[in-house]
């Protein structure tokens, strides 16, 4: 337990209130990525510190009173003595600023008075670049609550009121000066890959919306990996540049860091970006063992979310995402060579962080001459978790457009925002278990034709 004194304070909510002043979220914009910011720091051999992204200050709190404010300010007098932007707010305060602007180094705030403060915290992890260093305040004294907050939730300390500026000066200075970068406690970013059971199925376009969701419209911090670094067209969906960062990364991993992250990914949006190759036919990408799991760890320390674009094929590149995902999602349209490959893909053994089996995608449900929907969940023997309508006018235009066609609202959105939900949170599904389509005459025929004998 940090704090010096078991000081108590009778009633610490009671000058905390989040209406009354002006959250200051207005202030700032997100500011634009560091290669369009003027007095950028050379995108070089910078030194690490807090200056190699431009566009992140170095540190901001949000405090509910003005006796912590002043506490804050004083106790962190040496370690930030040119100061540093206190804002009056709770943590929901707090999120809604930093839904708007580049996340800081280090992130102060106050959760006291607050009814549910790990729930708050936990929210507050999807808005913020998972590397942040956060420091609590907060009026709960329990050594349980300290424990769930630093070990559970990742934050850097915690203080409990009243603040006084020694405690600050003793727990949180020495944080705030250590200009390394936070190696601990980074919870990062959650991993989805989207593959297709076979070419065309849609695979590529799904994954390109979803990311689209989480970056532009839920505003979490987003990158969208193309693996297939030769023929992918994830970045040509998005209207986003490919570039030759990616092929560095997998045959040079040790040149992976936050800085190579940082140049190699491509804006879409403020919070979308997209990270893709287009290497030569005639080139062989030299892939270095264990290079993805480097790549991700780069990556979801910088993102809330890292969508993978996953060909389906044994490539060891596509072999080692599909075990490094926490979601897999597999496509399949209509047609009996999907089932073949959906059912083999679903077969794949889960990876060490997959708690639930594979979220089984339908697109283009209804396509003509397709299976119907029976004979489709009698091959598979389980239903599809998402169904989405074949809708080639929409899809084709958005395609030709380079814009997502989830923007407009129908049953592709509709489809999407179902995925959206099976992949953002981590949650049991009990439905679609094999087994759970009774099989017929008719499907025993399907399966046989599969080569599938039960
Ligand atoms: N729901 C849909 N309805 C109609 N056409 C679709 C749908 N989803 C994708 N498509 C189209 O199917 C084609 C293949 O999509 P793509 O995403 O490249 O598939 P994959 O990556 O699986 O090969 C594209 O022309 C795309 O516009
Ligand atoms: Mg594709």
């Amino acid at each position: 337990m940090p704090p010096d004194g078991a000081l108590i304070a009778d009633s610490p909510a009671a000058d905390t209130q989040p209406g009354d002043t002006q959250p200051g979220d207005t202030q700032r914009g997100d500011t634009p990525r560091s290669d369009t910011q003027p007095g950028d720091t050379p995108r070089g051999d910078t030194p690490r510190s807090d200056t190699q992204r431009p566009d992140r200050p170095s540190i901001i709190a949000f405090v509910g009173d003005q006796a912590t404010e002043t506490a804050l300010r004083e106790g962190l007098l040496e370690a930030v003595p040119q100061g540093f932007e206190i804002r009056r707010g709770t943590v929901r305060v707090a999120m809604a600023a930093l839904h708007k602007m580049p996340t800081p180094h280090t992130l102060i705030v106050d959760v006291s008075g607050e009814d549910q403060p790990l729930s708050a915290l936990s929210d507050l992890s999807d808005v913020v670049e998972p590397d942040v260093r956060v420091l609590v305040i907060g009026d709960r004294d329990d050594l349980n609550f300290y424990r769930q907050v630093t070990r559970g939730l990742g934050v850097a300390e915690y203080l409990f009121q009243p603040l006084l500026r020694d405690m600050v000066a003793r727990y949180f200075g020495p944080l705030i000066m250590r200009h390394d970068p936070v190696t601990e406690g980074v919870q990062g970013g959650r991993v989805v890959t989207i593959t297709g059971a076979r070419g065309g199925t849609g695979a590529s376009t799904i994954a390109a919306n979803l990311a689209w969701h989480f970056g532009v419209e839920a505003r979490r911090h987003t990158v969208l990996l193309d693996a297939d670094l030769y023929c992918g067209t994830a970045a040509m969906l998005l209207g986003a540049k490919t570039g030759a960062g990616l092929r560095t990364a997998l045959e040079a991993p040790d040149r992976i860091d936050e800085l190579f992250v940082e140049r190699a990914a491509q804006p879409v949006s403020k919070r979308l970006h997209v990270l893709a190759g287009e290497e030569k036919l005639t080139d062989t990408v030299s892939y270095s063992p264990n290079a993805a799991a480097r790549l991700l760890d780069a990556l979801r320390r910088r993102y809330n979310f890292v969508v993978i674009d996953v060909p389906c094929s044994a490539l060891p590149l596509h072999r080692e995402l599909l075990m490094l995902a926490h979601q897999r999602v597999v496509v399949m349209d209509p047609t009996l060579a999907s089932v073949r490959d959906t059912l083999r893909l679903m077969a794949l053994p889960n990876g060490p962080m997959q708690p639930r089996r594979s979220v089984l995608v339908l697109n283009r449900d209804n396509l003509p001459g397709g299976l119907t929907r029976r004979q489709l969940e009698e091959g598979l023997k389980m239903k599809p978790d998402v169904a989405i309508p074949n809708l080639p006018k929409v899809v084709g235009h958005a395609a030709s457009m380079g814009e997502p066609a989830m923007a407009a609202r129908g049953g592709f959105r509709t489809g999407m925002m179902q995925l959206v939900r099976e992949v953002a949170f981590v949650r049991l599904l009990d439905s679609g278990a094999p087994g759970s389509a009774p099989a017929t005459g008719k499907a025993g025929r399907l399966r046989r034709l599969l080569g599938l004998t039960s």
